[in-house]
């Protein structure tokens, strides 16, 4: 009976899985503080998307570690670039698994930081046409949908106006619209080794105590020409997720981050939590408060435990 009037499902569908390309091959190294998630080369991605494909999950979105950093992010939008190469790949192998890519340059810059550093700051226009000329390549290697991270202001307007005029006409945006400045982005700083070298980011990510301004970001971006939105993280930021839900109606994605995925597995492996229960608790909870599909390092076990 409780499953006849359940409001709230999940289906492995509506996940999405964040990936890790490195150079190399055959390189699959774990995340130590994310288990179970890897930094993978190339030829080693490609065969987790054919793992994911047949799960049924959603889709998978990449993000690079490219083989050096310099100050110009030049490896974020080269098109020989890492996350270039693995789309290229993937595509030929797996064309139906839907790919997105993190557009951002915080992984491709010497300093860490998501723009182009002008007197000691990020200066946000510069970053504009990084942003743009990464986008375009991702779309031109392959990407089926952009999803711009960096919280400068207008990206997605510069974005759309790139695409557009390099004739990728049909390639939508996820914005990562509301973006706070959180600590649980902790983990995957190692995984993507993209830890700002000074500083932090809240000159432009979010004070996670704005909740209108949350909603002001997300307004400004579907202004732009954003296809869909994205609220980031998504368990402390469940109220933000509802008032989007109720006062936008595009697809609208949560960022299960990866902070939250390593909560719960610690606790679970410390035997203070039961990890599976709190997996599928966090996802419904997700769902619940509107989101139409979740960014999640637990997309795999997820979707096994539905099957
Ligand atoms: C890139 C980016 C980050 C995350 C997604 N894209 C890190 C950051 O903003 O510092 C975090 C994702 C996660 O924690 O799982 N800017």
């Amino acid at each position: 009976m409780r499953r006849l009037v359940r409001e709230t499902r999940l289906n492995p569908a509506q996940f999405i899985l964040p990936l890790f390309v490195c150079p190399g091959e055959g390189v699959r190294r774990e995340i130590s503080a994310m288990p179970g998630n890897y930094q993978m080369s190339v030829d080693e991605t490609v065969r987790e998307c054919e793992e994911v494909g047949s799960l049924g999950i959603g889709g998978i979105i990449l993000f690079g570690l490219p083989e050096t950093k310099d100050e110009t992010a030049s490896g974020a939008y080269a098109d020989d670039g890492i996350v270039q190469r693995a789309l290229r790949a993937i595509k030929h192998t797996t064309p139906g698994l839907l790919a997105l890519t993190d557009v951002c340059n915080c992984e491709y810059t010497s300093h860490g930081h998501c723009g182009k550093i002008v007197n000691g700051d990020v200066d946000n226009d510069e970053t504009l046409k990084w942003l743009a000329a990464t986008a375009v390549s991702h779309a031109r290697a392959g990407a089926d949908i952009v999803a711009p991270s960096d919280m400068m202001d207008g990206r997605v307007g510069a974005i759309r106006q790139a695409l557009d005029a390099a004739g990728f006409q049909n390639t939508p945006i996820l914005s990562y619209a509301a973006k706070f400045a959180s600590v649980f982005y902790g983990p995957f700083r190692e995984a993507a080794e993209s830890a700002p070298q000074f500083g932090d980011r809240r000159s432009y990510q979010m004070d996670p105590a704005n909740g209108r301004e949350a909603m002001r970001e997300i307004e400004l971006d579907v202004e732009e020409g954003a296809d869909m939105i994205m609220v980031k993280p998504a368990m402390p930021y469940l109220d933000l997720i509802w008032q989007a839900r109720q006062r936008f109606d595009l697809p609208l994605g949560a960022y299960q981050v990866s902070g939250e995925f390593s909560m719960i597995l610690a606790a679970g492996r410390n035997g203070w939590i039961d990890c599976e229960r709190a997996m599928m608790e966090s996802l419904t909870s997700i769902r619940r408060a509107g989101a139409d599909f979740i960014l999640t390092y637990f997309a795999k076990p997820a979707a096994r435990l539905l099957a």
